[in-house]
């Protein structure tokens, strides 16, 4: 018999695709693309992480490990996070290792949210954010940022944006796709309206350990933070592991309780072979993470003047691996441009409107590739500017 209903959930249906994918599938047929379209290091995750990985296989560690993952593991993210901001999560039931940021987020919004509950979402963010917010059956409250404030969000505009039904903020910075890095006031700011009206901080800090000449402040530090906050963070930009799929999530004990509920009964447990990679990496990564930094912001000096060079103007990200300049002098939309650029130049970047209605305008180009790939994509796009600018 012919399937005719649509089996698909209104709430899956209500999901907008990501802007992303589809310049990803339009490059992915095109020959000789230099893609700064997308948001991963370029770099081969350290030998010694790799192999260390490989002995754990070679010794037979391929079952489950514990649900909230490998002890070891757990307590070297409590020395790790202890170690860069002062604060003690106890490995036993605070940690729980998750499938990278995204469960973590998941994890995190499902176990607070009843249906209808408001988050503030500030933007431009991360385009899984604010489906990930619906997807735990919540409403995500767009708050828009702008150039003008360096991308960064206000008390102020967070205030205005409460209602009764606010439970939660969902911040990341360093931020994809902004660059913007949070001054200490600013988070300060934030800090006030959760403790005023009793809210919850989801902190996406997965790009923490890139930044460029400004300090990164974690948000369970600040005075009073720690128990309003969910802290998440992992592998993947840090040391190069986004294929591991390992992160984790750090929080107050009776959060972590449903946090662990639902980790349980959704993946049991973490990938094994990449805890142990994780191990390696939080234990002997350090020279790795500086040197992968190093390289990034030569790229991120390069991309930045290049474009201002070229007229657009880019405000200077502090952190993460992306440039977002604005192309407004192509009197084009940023879809257009992004279009245009990719079929007449074969160079791929991605319209800020995907990260956000305050992203319209602009667009956003990675800088984990090469320097030699980076010259090649701003002489294309130099021609491409000489034709429309
Ligand atoms: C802000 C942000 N959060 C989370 C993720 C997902 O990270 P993970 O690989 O740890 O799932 C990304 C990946 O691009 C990201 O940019």
């Amino acid at each position: 018999m012919i399937r005719t209903r649509n089996y698909l959930s209104q709430s899956v249906q209500s999901l907008r695709p990501s802007g992303i994918r589809r310049f990803f599938d339009i490059a992915a047929t095109m020959k000789d693309v230099v893609t700064l379209g997308i948001g991963e290091p370029d770099f081969v995750t350290p030998r010694h992480i790799i192999d260390k990985s490989i002995d754990s296989l070679r010794a037979g560690q391929t079952s489950y490990t514990s649900n909230s993952g490998l002890l070891e593991l757990r307590c070297a993210i409590a020395d790790y996070v202890g170690g860069l901001y002062g604060i003690e999560y106890d490995p036993n039931d605070q940690i729980v290792v998750t499938v990278g940021v995204s469960e973590a987020m998941w994890l995190a919004l499902r176990t607070i949210l009843d249906p209808g509950d408001e988050v503030l979402v500030p933007e431009p963010c991360f385009v899984a954010n604010a489906a990930a917010v619906e997807m735990a059956g919540g409403v995500p409250i767009h708050v828009d940022t702008f150039v003008e404030d360096h991308f960064q969000v206000t008390g102020a505009m967070l205030e205005a944006a409460v209602t009764p039904r606010t439970k939660a903020i969902l911040i990341n910075y360093p931020n994809n796709p902004t660059g913007a890095v949070l001054s200490r006031e600013r988070m300060a700011e934030i800090a006030a309206v959760a403790e005023k009206y009793d809210l919850l901080v989801l902190s996406d800090e997965i790009y923490e350990r890139l930044i460029y000449g400004v300090e990164h402040t974690n948000f369970a530090s600040l005075p009073g933070m720690y128990e309003r906050t969910i802290l998440m963070s992992g592998m993947s930009k840090t040391f190069a592991m986004t294929g591991w799929r390992i992160g984790y999530v750090c929080a107050p004990r009776e959060i972590m309780e449903g946090i662990r509920k639902l980790h349980q009964y959704l993946i049991m447990s973490a990938p094994t072979v990449g805890q142990y990679a994780a191990l390696e990496a939080l234990t002997h990564g350090e020279d790795d993470v500086r040197e992968m930094r190093g390289e990034y912001d030569k790229r991120r000096r390069l991309i930045v003047d290049g474009f201002n060079q070229l007229g657009l103007h880019c405000f200077e990200p502090r952190g993460a691996f992306y440039a977002f300049p604005n192309i407004g002098v192509t009197g084009m939309s940023d879809e257009e441009f992004c279009e245009r650029l990719l079929t007449e130049e074969r160079v791929a970047v991605v319209p800020g409107s995907a990260f956000g209605r305050s992203g319209t305008g602009f667009v956003r180009a990675s800088y984990a590739t090469s320097r030699e790939r980076i010259e090649v994509a701003l002489e294309r796009m130099a021609r491409f500017m000489r034709r429309h600018g």
